[in-house]
């Protein structure tokens, strides 16, 4: 089967309810993202920073974000997803490629993301293009069954320069 073209561009204003709808579409799954239904769609849209926010689409639709929550501290903390049926494409990865390039234009030091332990395909994903894992918060979230579940830190650095305090 032919893969359809997607294209990966910034974020935009009217991408805002789209990613909204989506973001729910993921949360239903209650896996891979740390949001679980109800998912206040209006709301979600509202909130989207687009400074950061990469999307792919393939014709109208929007098929998975990334967004860098820059922090005033030269990090960004990493956000993405991608539809269930554009998985195992590249999708992830183009949409990841993206966001460091903005980083490392931006003059970030570097790029953080919290994941799940059992998400294997967004483990493998980071650390295919250089995160690390930097450490593991125990029982960190709450779900709404009220299993309590870890969260693996991963970062990479994008620029080693320190100076002597
Ligand atoms: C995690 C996620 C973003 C990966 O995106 P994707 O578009 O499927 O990933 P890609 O097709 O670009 O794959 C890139 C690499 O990731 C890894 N990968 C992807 N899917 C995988 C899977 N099912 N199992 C193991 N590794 C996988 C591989 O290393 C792959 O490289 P390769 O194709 O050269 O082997 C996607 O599965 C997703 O949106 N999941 C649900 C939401 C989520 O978990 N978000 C991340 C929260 S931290």
């Amino acid at each position: 089967m032919a893969l359809e073209p997607f294209e990966i561009r910034p974020g935009r204003d009217d991408d805002r309810l789209p990613l909204a709808i989506l973001f729910a579409t993921i949360a239903e799954e209650r896996d891979g993202i740390a949001a679980e239904p109800p998912v206040d769609v209006e709301r979600r849209a509202a909130r989207w920073n687009l400074d950061g926010m990469f999307v792919a689409s393939a014709g109208d639709e929007i098929i998975g974000w990334i967004d860098v929550d820059r922090s005033y501290h030269g990090y960004g903390e990493i956000g993405m997803a991608i539809a269930r049926e554009w998985r195992g494409r590249g999708v992830g990865s183009a949409l990841l490629e993206a966001a460091i390039a903005w980083a490392h234009e931006c003059g970030l030091h570097k790029l953080s993301l919290s994941v799940f332990p059992h998400n294997t395909a967004g483990i493998a994903l980071y650390r295919k293009h250089g995160f690390v894992e930097e450490g593991r918060r125990a029982k960190q979230l709450r779900r709404a069954n009220g299993q309590l579940w870890d969260l693996v830190d991963m970062g990479l650095l994008l620029s080693c320069q320190d100076v002597e305090p």
